[in-house]
């Protein structure tokens, strides 16, 4: 089996002065995970290191870059999933660590719980000796400037959340065949304190089966819970769909369905894999048989080999 891996960068409408930023992030992100993959590492250790180098990339709402919650506080979520045995590890609203993703790892590896949150989530990151940072160190001036304007008069924040997001994914198969995911965000902006978002949900944020393919969500994450985005997804594939026909299918039922926007990367067990978004643009990533390929705008497909140094 070639390994693949394949991340998103966030659905959403992305200011053309921070593209080529958003473009470099989910490039050297699948760099980074194909980097794991070529090495012999499992799916599950190549997505994690792809959305820890997004999250530590502050171009995207996740980690370092983690828009604001309405207090002006950072509540991140993640998700981790195993497609072997469908395990899982999930954080919501963790505000003083850099990696979320890392700590959902932990959740799924180190204890019986899928989901841990806040303060509870917190003690574990402590208990497990992760570091803690302090929650300035996440906050960029970009996410400070777009909260204040939120607050202005004549702001409208539902368009502001549906317009610009940038929660970040990867999905990947292994050269054993085994299917990983990992999701991580800062949510939505000026979100209420305590909201959890689609991000740690198994089956909205992401899922990963063996048998099936896997998929990371990006987009409104109320819409994408109310459609359970992930699993409907490889629901499709199931009955015989291609990855990019179960990702349409997936994405118009949430915008019949709820009005939500939003975007996925899907692969199936094979390592078929697509990226496709109803948002206006979505930066995606793909690195499979020594090949990097991305894009951002609908239709857009850019290539250059792999050359790597061992
Ligand atoms: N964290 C254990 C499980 O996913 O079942
Ligand atoms: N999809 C990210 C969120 O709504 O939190």
């Amino acid at each position: 089996m070639r390994p693949i891996v394949l991340v998103h960068g966030g659905a959403g409408h992305i200011p053309s002065e921070r593209a080529q930023g958003s473009i470099g992030g989910v490039c050297a992100a699948a760099r980074a995970g194909y980097s794991v993959l070529t090495a012999g590492g499992s799916s599950l250790d190549a997505v994690v290191e792809a959305v820890a180098n997004m999250e530590d990339n502050p171009h995207f709402n996740a980690g370092c870059g983690s828009v604001l919650t309405a207090g002006a506080q950072v509540e991140m979520d993640a998700l981790v999933m195993d497609g072997r045995s469908l395990s899982a590890g999930a954080v919501s609203a963790v505000s003083n660590i850099a990696n979320p993703v890392k700590l959902a790892r932990l959740v799924m590896d180190k204890t019986s719980h899928v989901c841990l949150t806040a303060g509870g989530a917190a003690a574990f990151a402590r208990q497990m000796g992760v570091q803690e940072v302090p929650t300035e160190s996440l906050i960029t001036e970009y996410s400070r400037a777009r909260w204040r304007r939120n607050l202005e008069p004549g702001a409208n924040p539902v368009e502001c959340q549906m317009g610009k997001m940038g929660t970040v994914g990867a999905v990947a198969v292994d050269s054993q065949g085994n299917v990983a995911c990992a999701t991580s965000t800062g949510g939505i902006l000026n979100k209420m304190s305590g909201r959890v978002g689609d991000t740690p949900c198994v089956g909205s944020g992401g899922y990963a089966d063996d048998a099936v393919g896997g998929v990371s969500t990006t987009g409104h994450g109320e819409a994408i819970m109310k459609v359970v985005l992930a699993r409907l997804i490889l629901f499709h594939m199931e009955q015989g769909r291609s990855v990019e026909e179960a990702s349409d299918l997936g994405l118009s039922h949430m915008k019949t369905r709820v009005a939500g926007l939003g975007g996925v990367i899907t692969v199936d067990t094979k390592g078929v894999w697509t990226a496709r978004f109803s948002s206006n643009q979505m930066a995606w990533a793909a690195a499979c048989d020594q090949t990097l390929h991305w894009g951002l705008y609908k239709g857009e497909h850019f290539t250059e080999a792999i050359v790597q140094t061992i």
